[in-house]
């Protein structure tokens, strides 16, 4: 669909309605968890039962993980898998494990991503991934179609027969359009997508897309100056409003205000959380409550956090790149405020299940690396476990979810 803007409007039938379920769940989510909690406080576990949980749970998978490497089924998963129930969502809310990530480009979407390769791989969900990119499964800027499926996709994990409709998630990389993915994602699927301060973004993009080759100027600063001045971003499909673009605004509007608005408005409705870069804890938290799942569910390995040469901002660049970013800005200040907003309605227990969270990604980190975060001669399927495995990397998940889900029709 996404042809003109002014189809837009009409396009997304999504409605609002689930919100006021979900503000009724929130509600009697906040007199269960802070209510009941105050009158009985001894009855949630406290922090040494915790750390009783922790160890079983992961002790017990990687004594399993000795004798079969890389097989680990959804029962065998089950047993070693019972942490952390004393929240209040998953008493309260269902899993959500029908799940869209619309990965955006230089956002921290790998780390992400790697959260969703792990949780539905080990759970047999059915991935979109394209069939010939065996590498990483993107699409990227090609455009999705409702014949894209049976031409381009893996089908669904074991149906027996070949079928390409009813997929669990989606977290390549791909143009949003969210009147397709309905077409071939199960019905009440969740639409998920981060965004980025736009400054950052584009000097990310900026080095890491090489977007600096043949621009002008000696140095780097320079480079990125004449570039915005130019027009070679005109062919390059990472430079301008990258975000926008992946969330499908077309590059005839990026200077049209009124479109601009439109597109973030019709995104509001469509996307069910919007995660952002800045504020990662944070975002994976608010990921864990909309989904209903456990806080360990979210726990990430950071990925690609590059110290490549990237310009330094003076006034004058943060300026002019916030210019030509244009709609990128107006998107992501719009997404911010949501943000924020979304964590005040979450009430008190938002607070105590980040603390939580740090602790756990600190001691799984540890527990696995022996440090914050995995060491560089870390070599996935080589060291430690299948539990730590899973916490090395989007590309190693990748390829077992390919390697399982890879069927000739
Ligand atoms: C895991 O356990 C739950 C509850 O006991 C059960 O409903 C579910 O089918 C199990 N999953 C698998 C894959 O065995
Ligand atoms: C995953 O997709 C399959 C096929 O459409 C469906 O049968 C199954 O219920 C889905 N799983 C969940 C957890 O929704
Ligand atoms: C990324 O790496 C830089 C140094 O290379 C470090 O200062 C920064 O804290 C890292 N960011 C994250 C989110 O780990
Ligand atoms: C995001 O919004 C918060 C709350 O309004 C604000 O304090 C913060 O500066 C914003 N972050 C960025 C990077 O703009
Ligand atoms: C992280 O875990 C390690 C090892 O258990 C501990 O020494 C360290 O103090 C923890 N750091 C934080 C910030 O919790
Ligand atoms: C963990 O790291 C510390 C300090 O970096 C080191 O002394 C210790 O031997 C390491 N432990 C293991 C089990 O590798
Ligand atoms: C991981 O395994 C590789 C290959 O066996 C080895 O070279 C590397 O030192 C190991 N790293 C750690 C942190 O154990």
């Amino acid at each position: 669909m996404y042809r003109g803007a002014s189809l837009y409007l009409e396009s997304g039938s999504k409605s609002k309605t689930s919100e006021e379920t979900n503000r009724f769940v929130y509600i009697l989510c906040a007199v269960v968890c802070v209510l009941i909690p105050l009158s009985l406080r001894t009855v949630l576990p406290n922090e040494a039962e915790l750390e009783i949980d922790v160890k079983s749970w992961v002790t017990s998978e990687d004594s399993h993980s000795l004798t079969s490497r890389h097989t680990l089924t959804g029962s065998q998963f089950n047993q070693s898998y019972n942490g952390f129930q004393y929240k209040c969502q998953p008493s309260i809310c269902s899993r959500q494990e029908n799940v869209v990530f619309i990965k955006t480009h230089k956002t921290g979407g790998t780390t992400v991503q790697s959260i969703m390769y792990r949780y539905g791989y080990i759970r047999d969900l059915s991935f979109v991934i394209r069939r010939t990119n065996e590498k990483n499964g993107h699409f990227r800027h090609m455009e999705l179609t409702k014949d894209s499926p049976k031409k381009m996709f893996l089908p669904l994990l074991d149906t027996g027969t070949c079928s390409f409709r009813g997929y669990n998630m989606s977290a390549i990389h791909v143009v949003h359009n969210w009147e397709i993915f309905e077409s071939f994602m199960n019905p009440g699927t969740k639409y998920i997508t981060i965004l980025r301060d736009p400054v950052f973004q584009l000097r990310s993009a900026f080095v890491f897309f090489s977007l600096y080759k043949g621009v002008r100027g000696i140095t780097i600063e320079n480079k990125l100056l004449n570039y915005m001045r130019g027009n070679s971003w005109k062919w390059q499909v990472y430079g301008k409003n990258s975000q926008s673009k992946d969330l499908g605004l077309k590059t005839e509007y990026f200077e049209d205000e009124a479109k601009i608005k439109l597109f973030i408005n019709q995104l509001d409705i469509e996307l069910d959380l919007v995660l952002i870069h800045e504020y990662f804890d944070e975002s994976v938290v608010l990921l864990a409550r909309e989904l209903c799942w456990n806080l360990e569910d979210v726990v990430f390995t950071i990925e690609n956090n590059r110290s490549n040469h990237k310009p330094n901002l003076d006034s004058e660049l943060l300026d002019s790149i916030r210019k030509f970013n244009h709609a990128d800005v107006l998107l992501y200040d719009h997404f911010n405020q949501t943000f924020w907003k979304r964590i005040e309605q979450q009430g008190p227990m938002f607070w105590r299940d980040l603390e939580e969270f740090r602790k756990l990604q600190n001691k799984t980190m540890y527990k696995c690396f022996n440090s914050s975060t995995i060491p560089e001669d870390y070599v996935s399927g080589h060291n430690i476990s299948d539990y730590c495995d899973r916490y090395t990397g989007g590309l190693y998940l990748f390829k077992n979810v390919y390697k399982r889900q890879h069927k000739t029709c």
